[in-house]
């Protein structure tokens, strides 16, 4: 009955604001059942980045995610600094707890990051050592954190962001310049070694800037696997804009899955105030052109091979728990559930494009 209601008042606010309901938006008799969530019309595992927080502490946040989605990766428990803060020291409670609740809601789960230049723990970036040394300190990372999920963890984004801004090189970080450009291919065999069952992915952000950034991570990931690295997928961020042209969505989409690795839209948010504006009105205007961008992303993914869908996954759940509010310090509504946990037009939209 809920979901009847707020699908009603979803077309009313629509209605009431002269918005062209296109052709294809859901009609009502195909909304009004209980089971009716992304976790059950979507043929691909459709998942959400978590925060451990409020999965705990917000009954609303966490019925959602519950009842949304089949698949789920740690906002940011996973990462190195959270979860081995000393070298001799980690910490699994946040992990362990998001595992948990995974496994008793029959959800995959995700894993992000095991090496990325962000999120060191000051034990790292003051590290003195030689090479030997370092490359210690990222196979025991690895490896310590992908034993203990072994089986449990189905995938993991194993390098994150390797490739500077641009796409023209890879990034100035601490594993380079102390391991080495081939620190990614190691840090895929460490992490094989350690699950050899485990799917593993490249991940970044910027295949929809444009040919540079794209072709970057697709010559990247194409060498890994032509010297039989084992890396399975791409990981694509995917954190765009309401106003970004379809045609860059598509062209990161179908370039991923032309290398024939597993794609994955891994932390999909569509912003709507790139330009930074701080008296900016959500208009209906706006939903509905990020709600079909919404649909065209979700669409093109719905489209490339079943066997290389990995799945879609949004980074956060809702307009109130987004990290691009945060990080921009401005409004935003990136995501398809508005800030009281209601689903958006976006939401629908979604769900057009994953069950046509
Ligand atoms: C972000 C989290 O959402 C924030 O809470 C945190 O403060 C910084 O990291 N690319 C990634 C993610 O791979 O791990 C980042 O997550 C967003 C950009």
């Amino acid at each position: 009955m809920k979901i009847f209601t707020s699908f009603i008042i979803g077309l009313l606010v629509f209605d009431c604001n002269k918005q062209p309901i296109a052709d294809n938006n859901p009609e009502p008799e195909e909304e009004q059942t209980a089971d009716t969530s992304l976790r059950n019309l979507s043929p691909f595992p459709f998942g959400a980045a978590v925060n451990i927080n409020l999965l705990k502490n917000r009954p609303a946040y966490r019925n959602l995610v519950i009842e949304e989605f089949n698949s789920v990766t740690a906002e940011n428990a996973m990462k190195i600094r959270f979860i081995h803060p000393q070298q001799n020291t980690y910490d699994w409670a946040d992990a362990d707890y998001l595992v948990d609740f995974a496994e008793e809601h029959d959800m995959r789960v995700h894993g992000h990051n095991l090496v990325w230049h962000q999120n060191l723990p000051d034990w790292i970036t003051s590290f003195q050592g030689d090479s030997a040394a370092w490359e210690n300190i990222m196979k025991t990372h690895i490896q310590t954190v992908v034993t203990r999920y072994k089986g449990r963890v189905a995938s993991w984004d194993v390098v994150n962001e390797a490739l500077d801004n641009d796409g023209h090189g890879l990034r100035e970080s601490l594993w380079l310049s102390n391991l080495g450009p081939d620190y990614i291919a190691r840090a895929f065999e460490y992490a094989h070694e350690a699950d050899p069952d485990a799917l593993l992915f490249y991940n970044d952000y910027g295949n929809e800037f444009g040919p540079t950034k794209r072709n970057a991570i697709v010559d990247l990931v194409t060498g890994l696997k032509n010297r039989n690295i084992p890396i399975h997928g791409i990981g694509m961020q995917m954190h765009t804009r309401f106003n970004r042209e379809d045609n860059f969505h598509e062209a990161a989409i179908t370039s991923a899955a032309a290398t024939g690795l597993m794609v994955h839209i891994s932390e999909l948010d569509i912003a709507v105030n790139p330009n930074n504006d701080p008296n900016l009105t959500y208009t209906p205007a706006i939903q509905s052109q990020q709600a079909q961008k919404y649909f065209h992303i979700a669409r093109t993914f719905h489209n490339i091979a079943d066997t290389l869908r990995h799945g879609i996954t949004t980074w956060n759940v809702s307009d109130a728990d987004t990290w691009i509010t945060g990080r921009y310090e401005r409004p935003d509504w990136p995501l398809p559930f508005d800030e009281n946990y209601q689903r958006k037009t976006a939401y629908y939209r979604i769900l057009e494009a994953v069950n046509p």
